[in-house]
């Protein structure tokens, strides 16, 4: 039983991520009673603005993780395996956005539409992991339709905006935008990126595997399976970072086991949990990262058709916020979904 309000600590609150955390805390009005962001040594004491509170950061490696029962870790991988233990020591249920425990069999990997009853696991370790961005927006997009038909294979392109490498992504695109107009050579220096984002398109996210495809591609493939419990799921996905700020986008083309055809899919996807519909045959009938993504929750689904290369076929165009229903947003949503779970 977990008493409320509750303490809860945002681990990477000077983040992309961790202030879009801190943000949706507050925007749900999630019950807490005192909340503490955590950052580096390096931005320790710095004041956050979140609602009407002010917030001071603290140094991580200074907290005392049983002031609190809740903690969000955004800090990257390497943090989370740091911190997690010490904070699952003190008796706290972390909740983790980074793909440091998302692969363990006995850590749920949660999309709170999707997968909720995996929920009940959290008890084998005090870890829940939130999946990563292209994948959440992906398996809202499939799961009505693999509830109805069966989804056996996708091939997916993603154009992934720079804020999913962070703030430091967000920044690099700024400033070499700003060189090229200027008629000055981008720089690439203590960037995340290996060659300029700026006007241009990089098929390349996160290391790359022995098989050629990217950490990131192969992410999406075992993080689906798991969080659709189907492990012949056949998914090819090639992901892409664009010079886009806000918003991931994806083109899917899927393979249903049983006929559905995109009427029926249309059908299912207007009703769907967290998912909207923009799907007109006009110009501006489709959803795109600014117009409708960026600043917004919800996944956004539009250029559903079925597929003439294929009877069983289709393709649609997916777009969410990546830093919100990718990542902070659906962390919230898991924490209110363990809370109802833990207080029952
Ligand atoms: P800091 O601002 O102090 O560096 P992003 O994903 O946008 O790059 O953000 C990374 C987050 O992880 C930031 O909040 C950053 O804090 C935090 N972080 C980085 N290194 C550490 C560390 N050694 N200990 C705690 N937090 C860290």
């Amino acid at each position: 039983m977990v008493a409320k309000p509750l303490n809860v600590a945002v681990l990477g609150a000077t983040g992309a991520v961790g202030t879009a955390m801190l943000e949706s805390l507050v925007a749900r009005e999630f019950p807490f009673s005192e909340l503490y962001p955590l950052a580096s040594e390096r931005s320790a004491g710095r004041i956050l603005h979140c609602g009407a509170r002010q917030l001071v950061v603290q140094d991580a490696a200074q907290f005392d993780f049983s002031r609190v029962q809740l903690a969000l870790f955004s800090a990257g991988a390497e943090l989370s395996k740091r911190y997690a233990p010490r904070a699952v020591a003190a008796g706290c249920l972390v909740i983790d956005n980074t793909s440091c425990f998302r692969y363990e069999d006995d850590v749920p990997l949660v999309v709170p539409e999707v997968n909720p009853e995996s929920i009940s696991h959290w008890r084998r370790r005090h870890i829940i992991a939130n999946p990563n961005c292209s994948t959440i927006q992906l398996v809202v997009a499939l799961k009505p339709l693999h509830d109805v038909a069966g989804v056996g294979r996708v091939n997916v392109a993603t154009y992934q905006a720079v804020s999913g490498a962070g703030r430091n992504g967000v920044e690099a695109l700024r400033q070499q935008s700003e060189a090229i107009l200027a008629e000055r050579q981008p720089s690439v220096e203590n960037t995340p990126f290996p060659v300029p984002i700026a006007f241009n398109v990089l098929p390349h996210i996160d290391r790359f595997e022995d098989n050629g495809y990217t950490r990131e591609e192969m992410k999406m493939v075992w993080e689906t399976r798991k969080i659709l419990a189907d492990q012949s799921i056949a998914i090819n996905p090639s992901c892409v970072r664009v010079p886009v700020f806000y918003g991931h986008s994806m083109a899917v083309h899927l393979e249903t086991r049983k006929p559905l055809g995109a009427v029926k899919a249309r059908e299912l996807l207007r009703s769907a949990p967290g998912l909207r519909l923009l799907d007109e045959v006009r110009d501006a009938g489709y959803p795109t990262p600014t117009q409708q993504a960026a600043g917004r929750d919800e996944v956004w689904v539009g250029r559903l058709r079925d597929d003439i290369s294929h009877p069983r076929g289709l393709s649609m165009w997916v777009v969410s916020d990546n830093l919100r229903k990718g990542a902070a947003l659906n962390s919230v949503e898991i924490a209110e979904l363990w809370l109802r779970h833990a207080s029952a």
